[in-house]
């Protein structure tokens, strides 16, 4: 568990200089959280997001092509239609849509289609990861994509993100977010890494490799910098995220990404996330707890005192 001693309250004096979350809108009580952290449904099921944004428990919605393809979509035109009904129901809020060309000139063009349908939309970005698909294909893809697209003034989500130097190098191409998948971390830790070494130091990767070829020596393979916990691997790299970004007042906002419990909405608020996203069918708990309603059942049989 993420111990809440770790956490700095350095996040402060970044959020105090972004644009407020919660606007008060002219009215005269301000609100309360003007700069809490926003929370999206990492989602494109119409019917989860509807109730969620109708009871003001979302302000935005992330998606990617696993999540269309799970709410129905069977092509990219079918895609197109359930974004475009997102974009028209959370608006003015925001609506994250993946891309899925993969060449920057495709790109570019697609994003461009995307953004065109709404001033609320922002388009994802995988970092990095094209040499994997295709080996020809270059590797910088997606921070020129990014770059060329905040030239454009069309919002960035840089999305795939396991470490902070991939944070930090999407902030520069001009992504206004970027997104740390969490959950996957922490399953990947837990699966892989060895219970005997600090989670997360690709120091141990180079040694295990330094006989093998030269390019595999400088793999990008860390998770997190600092040491600590293995189950804590998550929100310390949210921690280093918002510590680089807080050290050297870069405004692109980290969104939290790949919730697997509720334990990791509380680490991420403490290791000073900007955005949760978080998958539906956690956000339909939030507002309970078994001793709530054991509270409300004794409030509801006591007030029958008082019917007439
Ligand atoms: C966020 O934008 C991603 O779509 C999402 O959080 C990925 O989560 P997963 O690891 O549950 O697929």
């Amino acid at each position: 568990m993420f111990n809440i001693y770790q956490t700095k309250a350095g996040t402060h004096s970044r959020r105090i200089r972004m644009p407020e979350t919660h606007p008060s809108g002219g009215k005269k009580l301000p609100h309360p959280a003007a700069r809490a952290p926003r929370i999206f449904a990492d989602t494109a099921t119409i019917s989860e997001i509807k109730p969620l944004y109708q009871a003001g428990v979302i302000s935005g919605v992330t998606t990617n092509p696993t999540l269309m393809k799970k709410a129905g979509a069977k092509s990219w035109e079918q895609a197109k239609e359930m974004a475009k009904e997102l974009i028209k129901l959370v608006a003015p809020h925001p609506v994250n849509l993946e891309l899925i060309e993969l060449t920057e000139e495709g790109m570019i063009k697609q994003a461009q289609e995307l953004a065109s349908w709404g001033d609320n939309v922002v388009i994802k970005v995988p970092i990095g990861g094209y040499t994997a698909v295709n080996p020809s294909f270059d590797p910088f893809t997606g921070l020129k994509v990014a770059h060329a697209l905040w030239q454009k003034d069309i919002k960035v989500n840089c999305t795939l993100v396991f470490n902070s130097t991939q944070a930090l190098w999407a902030a520069q191409a001009g992504a206004c977010y970027v997104s740390p998948f969490l959950g996957r971390l922490a399953d990947y830790a837990y699966k892989n890494d060895l219970p005997e070494r600090t989670p997360g130091n690709s120091l141990y990767w180079i040694e295990d490799h330094k006989n093998e070829k030269d390019d595999q020596n400088v793999s990008n393979s860390e998770y997190v910098a600092s040491g600590g916990d293995r189950k804590d691997i998550g929100p310390r790299l949210i921690q280093e995220i918002s510590a680089i970004f807080t050290n050297y007042d870069i405004h692109t906002e980290i969104l939290a990404a790949s919730f697997r419990n509720f334990s990791q909405l509380t680490e991420c608020l403490l290791a000073g996330a900007d955005i949760l996203t978080v998958p539906a069918n956690i956000l339909q708990k939030v507002a309970d707890h078994p001793l709530t309603s054991e509270g409300m059942k004794r409030f509801y049989e006591d007030s029958k005192v008082f019917e007439k």
